[in-house]
């Protein structure tokens, strides 16, 4: 019996469908939906009335509760909301000159792309590696490092193509060898695989909360090492961002020490509710058995495929394996096999030239077994 077959309950979903694309983009669990309905009741009856002890307690608990996920100090979290946002922070943020050069690679998200390509009018580089075989060949970011001017190294902790998983520690201590910052967008892993943003040295991290946390879009956590706080210049400042932020009278720019000083305004409080019910279970399963069981079932997935001799297109190997399977069926397009298994109530979805399956922790063999008897 798999040990966690009593969280299903919580996901009402797999009534319907065979989900199986949390890294697109999740359902929420009735626990979420909870947090949600008490927000929703607490606002309709009694508005902002007790703001003190029910918005802003809940919004530095779950700001607590995320660090704890990440490994992190409390003052080292930032609600925005999305990755996006967060990583154009950095972007924004940092004292460029021009011939400063930003490493990242091919098989990234545009939103690890777009926000260096941005930096262009400041006279920044940006090195996009090439990726082979859906993964990113830690020799070729070691080379780039220690290219003269290097000034950030950023990557996603799981390519939301292939689902390669990066090394990151190994990054990190190549980041840290060579001097250049290290920037990780972990929207493909927090909250299906272990994070430690310390021993990884990792000194930003943004990951919105609509994916393997399992809450709803726009609300997102954003990660700043204290020991960087200081390079980067946020890039939008209110009333929120600074020391004392109830006084509305005294003006005064003496910002925030921590990663409170990024949110320059009113938090996405719902948001902040239904994320903080969705960490609390991530917590309470424990984010390693999430790991263990979301393998399991993404080896029995890879099982079977190679069975019905489809072609992989996810990197294999012990270190490299993610939440990710993507693969393709002979002779047919992906998006067709991503829409005919959709037709039968298997959500999966074409990314990158693959039909990518990504199974949570409440999924089931069965689920997996009907994906592939629907191939
Ligand atoms: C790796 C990666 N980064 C970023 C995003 C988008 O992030 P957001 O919409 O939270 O900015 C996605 C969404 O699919 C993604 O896969």
């Amino acid at each position: 019996m798999n040990p966690l077959s009593r969280t299903r309950a919580f996901f009402p979903v797999t009534e319907e469908i065979a989900y199986l694309n949390h890294a697109g983009v999740a359902p929420i669990s009735t626990r979420v939906e909870e947090a949600l309905a008490r927000f929703v009741s607490e606002a309709t009856r009694r508005g902002a009335l007790h703001y003190d002890r029910f918005y802003d307690a809940e919004v530095e608990r779950v700001r607590n509760r995320a660090a704890t996920l990440l490994g992190a100090r409390p003052e080292e979290i930032a609600f925005t909301k999305n990755t996006t946002e967060g990583i154009g922070l950095v972007a924004a943020g940092l004292d460029w000159s021009p011939g400063d050069r930003v490493v990242t690679c091919d098989l990234e998200y545009p939103s690890n792309v777009y926000p260096w390509w941005n930096l262009q009018r400041l006279g920044v580089e940006t090195t996009l590696l090439p990726g082979q075989d859906g993964r990113l060949p830690l020799e070729a970011v070691e080379t780039a490092l220690h290219e003269p001017r290097t000034r950030l190294l950023a990557l996603s902790s799981v390519e939301f193509g292939s689902g390669a998983r990066n090394d990151l520690e190994a990054l990190g201590r190549l980041c840290a060898q060579t001097g250049v910052l290290f920037c990780v967008d972990g929207i493909q892993s927090i909250g299906c695989l272990p994070m430690d943003v310390s021993s990884s040295g990792i000194d930003f991290l943004a990951a919105d909360g609509h994916k393997w946390m399992l809450s709803v879009e726009g609300c997102a956590l954003f990660y700043c090492a204290t020991r960087v706080i200081d390079a980067i210049h946020p890039r939008v400042v209110g009333w929120r961002s600074v020391t004392d932020n109830t006084n509305f009278d005294d003006y005064h720019l003496n910002l925030q020490s921590g990663a409170g000083r990024f949110e320059e305004g009113t938090p996405n409080t719902p948001g902040i509710f239904a994320l903080g019910a969705a960490i609390d279970l991530l917590l309470e399963i424990g984010v390693e058995e999430i790991e263990a069981r979301v393998l399991e079932l993404n080896d029995r997935l890879v099982d079977g495929l190679q069975e019905k001799r489809a072609h992989l297109r996810s990197p294999l190997g012990d270190s490299d394996r993610s939440g990710i399977v993507s693969f393709t069926v002979a002779g047919e397009e992906p998006r067709r096999t991503a829409a005919r298994l959709r037709r039968e109530g298997i959500f999966v979805i074409e990314r990158r030239g693959g039909v990518r399956a990504s199974p949570h922790f409440y999924n089931d063999d069965d689920e997996i077994d009907r994906l592939l008897r629907a191939l």
